[in-house]
């Protein structure tokens, strides 16, 4: 709210200041503002690629192939899952000791949170249209930031400064729509809850004039023509220690976490009672049917076993259904614990000789190219190369 308390200002005073005087200082220093906050965002979203290293133009604007009266739920939209994780490392969770030492934080080994490895920039770039975002509290209890359960992922971009970086590449790129998947996460500290204060501080976010300007704003996931140059939220929170008119107040979907079973490969929820609009989602995020003995490869099977049987359960559905297949996942409790990495991409060693979940997935996606996939979202998405035009059928 600070933040669009000082621009919603100076864009004021600039236009009270052109009117009187064209002057142009407030207009460079709205424009250096932005860069302020687009410098804080970096930390999550990343740098604009240079051209020069962007890998397919055409993959940054490949929903302007698509017709404006396309359904969204009639598209195959590739997503980043834990998109905020791409830089976590030994050396970031160093950093930010000082701040997880206040809440007594016993982080794991930085492989247990890291799911992605290229920034959110380069992930729209590349093609990837739904991200999915994990925010709670600071340490001071004042802002939102994201993390993967307890591990702070950045402080300087909190949802705020992020949300301005997501509407700043819509901008540029006005015939893509972007699907913000924000989810309250619950396991960042001891005692931590979804409080009134918590909801309270996410509705204003969503509901700053730079959000209402950008987030489309109808409570329905409708036709690909209303959603250009628009982030889509789709609401993986509740407002429910907040009255009714806050929840009824915002925009974007409700996949509501009370109605998403944990640990599931087949997921069905009703998310418009009225409508009777539906959501089918595979998220077997750890396999669990699979001994906690069992190597590596048998724990990427079983995942790849539950997303290839959703994906064809996808290509089957109806169009206005929306189908969410989630092909990362991990068993960090298994004897030899598999990172989300192993189970996207395998070991590199003898233990996965046939690569992990994404390598694996490419016959399954050749077979289904040209069919409806609904939102799949990937871990390391950039691996391998063609990962992302492989989901898109191209
Ligand atoms: C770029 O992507 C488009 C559409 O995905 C594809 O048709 C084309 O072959 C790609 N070009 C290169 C150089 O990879
Ligand atoms: C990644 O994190 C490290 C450690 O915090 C930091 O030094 C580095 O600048 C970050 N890289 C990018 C591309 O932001
Ligand atoms: C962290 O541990 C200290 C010492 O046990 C305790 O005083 C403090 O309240 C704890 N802080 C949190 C946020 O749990
Ligand atoms: C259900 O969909 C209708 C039509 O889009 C919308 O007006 C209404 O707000 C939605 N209800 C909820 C609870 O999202
Ligand atoms: C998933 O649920 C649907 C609807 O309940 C059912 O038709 C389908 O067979 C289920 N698939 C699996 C793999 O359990
Ligand atoms: C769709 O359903 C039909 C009939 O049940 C089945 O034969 C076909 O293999 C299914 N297609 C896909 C892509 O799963
Ligand atoms: C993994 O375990 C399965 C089941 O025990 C076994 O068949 C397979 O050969 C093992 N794979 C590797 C690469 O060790």
């Amino acid at each position: 709210m600070y933040l669009l308390g000082i621009l919603t200002a100076l864009i004021c005073a600039h236009r009270a200041l052109a009117l009187t005087t064209g002057s142009p200082y407030t207009s460079s220093l709205a424009q250096h503002a932005l860069q302020k906050v687009l410098h804080d965002a970096s930390e999550i979203f990343g740098l604009p690629a240079p051209p020069s290293t962007r890998t397919n133009v055409s993959l940054s604007t490949w929903m302007s192939t698509y017709p404006d009266e396309a359904l969204l739920t009639s598209l195959t939209i590739p997503g980043a899952h834990d998109a905020a994780t791409w830089n976590y490392s030994g050396a970031r969770q160093a950093a930010l000791r000082p701040v997880t030492d206040l809440l007594n934080a016993s982080l794991s080994d930085p492989r247990a949170y890291r799911c992605q490895r290229r920034s959110v920039a380069a992930a729209l770039e590349a093609g990837v249209r739904f991200l999915d975002l994990r925010y709670a509290p600071d340490a001071t209890g004042t802002r939102l930031v994201f993390w993967h359960r307890d591990a702070l992922l950045g402080e300087a971009a909190g949802v705020e400064e992020l949300l301005f970086a997501v509407f700043a590449w819509l901008r540029a790129h006005a015939s893509e729509a972007v699907l913000l998947s924000l989810q309250y996460e619950g396991a960042t500290r001891a005692g931590a809850a979804n409080s009134a204060a918590v909801q309270r501080m996410l509705f204003d976010v969503l509901t700053s004039p730079a959000a209402r300007s950008h987030l489309l704003q109808t409570r329905a996931l409708g036709t690909l023509g209303e959603a250009r140059g628009k982030a889509v939220v789709v609401r993986r929170f509740d407002m429910d220690q907040l009255p009714a008119e806050y929840e009824e107040a915002l925009p974007g979907v409700h996949l509501s976490p009370a109605q998403w079973v944990d640990n599931s490969a087949n997921i069905t929820l009703v998310y418009n009672q009225s409508t009777g609009a539906t959501a089918y989602i595979e998220d077997l995020y750890s396999p669990d049917s699979v001994p906690l003995s069992a190597n590596a490869s048998s724990n990427i099977a079983a995942k790849l076993e539950a997303v290839a049987t959703h994906l064809h359960e996808a290509a089957n559905g109806s169009e206005e259904d929306l189908f969410v297949t989630f092909a990362s996942g991990q068993r960090l409790d298994a004897e030899i614990p598999v990172y989300p990495e192993t189970m996207a991409l395998g070991s590199g060693t003898k233990a996965t000789p046939d690569g992990g979940v994404n390598q694996q997935l490419l016959p399954t996606l050749k077979e289904l190219a040209g069919r409806r996939l609904g939102i799949v979202v990937l871990d390391f998405w950039d691996e391998p190369g063609a990962l992302v035009e492989a989901v898109l059928g191209l």
